[in-house]
C-alpha cells in the first residue's frame, strides 16, 4: 500500500466516537447533534423534480467537462453573484462532484512532490486539505488563525524561507469552523504573495450563500476582479450546491478561475474518472438558475442564528459569524474535549471539540478551548440544545 496513507489522521467524528466511547448519555434528554456540518433543511421540490425528469440521462456516459448548459449556468451564476465580467464557460469553469473531491483532487494534479514541497493550510481547517497535501507527496504547513483579526490566518507570521516552498495554499472563506470572511485587504496580501512566490490559491467558498450581514461574502474571483487582476492567475475558486441548495447528497459543485490550471486539471480528472451524472447535471442547472430558494434558506438561518446566539452568549464567548452555519465558541472552565464529553453525558447534546479541527502548530492548537456547533437542525431543536448548553455551563460556575 501507499505508505503516505499512514499519514492520514482519523476524521474529527471518529475522534469524537472515541471520546464518547463508554459514555451513557442521560436518557431523560432526547439526543441533539450540533456535531456534523450537514445541511438539514429540506431539498427544494423543484430540484428533486428536475432530477426525476432527467433520469433518462443515466443511459449515457457523461463527459468530464459537463454539459454546455451546466457550465453556462455556473458561469452566469458567478457573473451575477460576484458582479464579474464574462466568465468563459468553455475554459474558466468545470463541474465537480461536490467541492470536497475537487479540493482533494487539485492537490494531486498540481503538486510537484519534491521533498521540500509545502501546502499551506489555515488552522483550524477542513481536514481534506491536510490529507490532500500528504497524498500528493507534500507536507502541510499550518498558519494559525488570529482571533484578533476575525480569525484571518496570520500570514505575516510565516518565516521568509517557507514561502518559496509553498506550491498550493488552501483558504476557506467563509471559514469552517470560524465563520469568518476574508477582506479585500486579506486578498490583496495573498495575491501579492502568490505573485511573488508562484503558488496556487485554492479558495474554498462552499458556505458563501449563508450569511448574516447585509453584504454577501466577498469571493476570491470577485476580489481578484476588484483588484484589477485579469484571467484569475493562479486562483481556483471552489463552490457547491450542498449548503446553498440543501443537496449534500447530490454531490454537485464547481471549480472556476485560471484557465491554464483548469485545462490540466481537466486532463487529470478524465483519468481519475470524475464526470458528473447527467441527471445530477440537469438538477444542478435548475438549482444554479434559481435564487429564491437560496434567499428562503438564508432567511431560515438568519432567524435561527438570531435566536440561538444571544442565548448562548449568556454563558459562552461567542459571536454571530460573518457567514456559514457554525458557531465557534470559547468555553469556560473545562477543556474543549471535557466540555463536549460532559455535555454529551449530562444533556445528550453533541458538539465538536475545537482541537479536533486544528493541529498543534507554532506552540498552540488554535482550536483548544473552543467548540464548533453546527446549527443545521430546525430552530426548535437548536433552541432546545442552546437551553441545555446554558444550563450545563451555569452548573460549571
Ligand atoms: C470547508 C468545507 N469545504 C468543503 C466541503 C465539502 O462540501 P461538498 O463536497 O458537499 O461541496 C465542506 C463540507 O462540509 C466544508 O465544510
Amino acid at each position: 500500500m501507499n505508505p503516505l496513507l499512514s499519514k492520514l489522521q482519523p476524521y474529527p467524528f471518529e475522534k469524537l466516537r472515541g471520546l464518547f466511547a463508554g459514555v451513557q448519555p442521560d436518557s431523560r434528554y432526547s439526543p441533539i447533534s450540533l456535531g456534523i456540518g450537514e445541511p438539514k433543511h429540506p431539498t427544494p421540490a423543484f430540484i428533486q423534480q428536475a432530477l426525476a425528469d432527467n433520469l433518462g440521462g443515466l443511459a449515457s456516459y457523461p463527459s468530464t467537462t459537463g454539459s454546455d448548459a451546466l457550465r453556462a449556468a455556473i458561469a452566469a451564476w458567478l457573473e451575477r453573484r460576484y458582479d464579474l465580467p464574462a466568465i468563459d464557460p468553455a475554459t474558466q469553469v468545470l463541474p465537480v462532484n461536490g467541492s470536497r473531491e475537487a479540493l482533494f483532487a487539485l492537490a494531486q494534479a498540481l503538486i510537484d512532490p519534491r521533498p521540500d514541497a509545502l501546502v499551506m493550510c489555515p488552522n483550524p481547517f477542513y481536514q481534506i486539505y491536510e490529507g490532500a497535501a500528504y497524498l500528493a507527496g507534500a507536507t502541510p504547513y499550518f498558519v494559525n488563525s488570529d482571533p484578533a483579526r476575525n480569525f484571518a490566518p496570520d500570514y505575516k507570521s510565516v518565516p521568509e524561507e517557507i514561502w518559496p516552498r509553498v506550491q498550493l495554499l488552501y483558504l476557506c472563506s467563509p471559514g469552517n469552523p470560524t465563520g469568518a470572511v476574508l477582506t479585500l485587504e486579506d486578498w490583496k496580501e495573498l495575491f501579492a504573495l502568490s505573485d511573488r512566490y508562484g503558488f496556487v490559491i485554492a479558495a474554498d467558498e462552499c458556505y458563501s450563500e449563508i450569511y448574516f450581514n447585509a453584504v454577501a461574502p466577498l469571493g476570491g474571483l470577485e476580489a481578484a476582479h476588484r483588484l484589477g487582476r485579469t484571467g484569475y492567475p493562479r486562483l481556483i475558486a471552489f463552490s457547491s450546491l450542498s449548503k446553498r441548495s440543501n443537496v449534500p447528497g447530490m454531490r454537485s459543485g464547481f471549480v472556476a478561475g485560471d484557465a491554464e490550471i483548469l485545462k490540466k486539471f481537466l486532463l487529470y480528472r478524465t483519468y481519475h474518472g470524475s464526470a458528473m451524472s447527467p441527471a445530477i447535471q440537469a438538477a444542478s442547472v435548475a438549482a444554479w438558475n434559481d435564487e429564491q430558494h437560496v434567499e428562503d434558506n438564508r432567511a431560515k438561518y438568519i432567524s435561527k442564528f438570531n435566536q440561538v446566539t444571544p442565548l448562548l452568549q449568556e454563558v459562552l464567548d461567542v459571536a454571530l459569524p460573518d457567514a456559514g452555519f457554525y458557531l465557534w465558541a470559547k468555553v469556560p472552565k473545562l477543556s474543549d474535549t471535557e466540555f463536549a464529553k460532559r455535555l454529551h453525558a449530562e444533556y445528550n447534546v453533541t458538539v465538536l471539540p475545537g482541537s479536533y479541527l486544528a493541529r498543534d502548530a507554532h506552540g498552540a492548537n488554535p482550536g483548544q478551548s473552543r467548540i464548533r456547533m453546527a446549527l443545521v437542525a430546525e430552530v426548535d431543536e437548536c433552541l432546545e440544545a442552546a437551553r441545555r448548553i446554558v444550563e450545563f455551563t451555569q452548573k460549571l460556575s
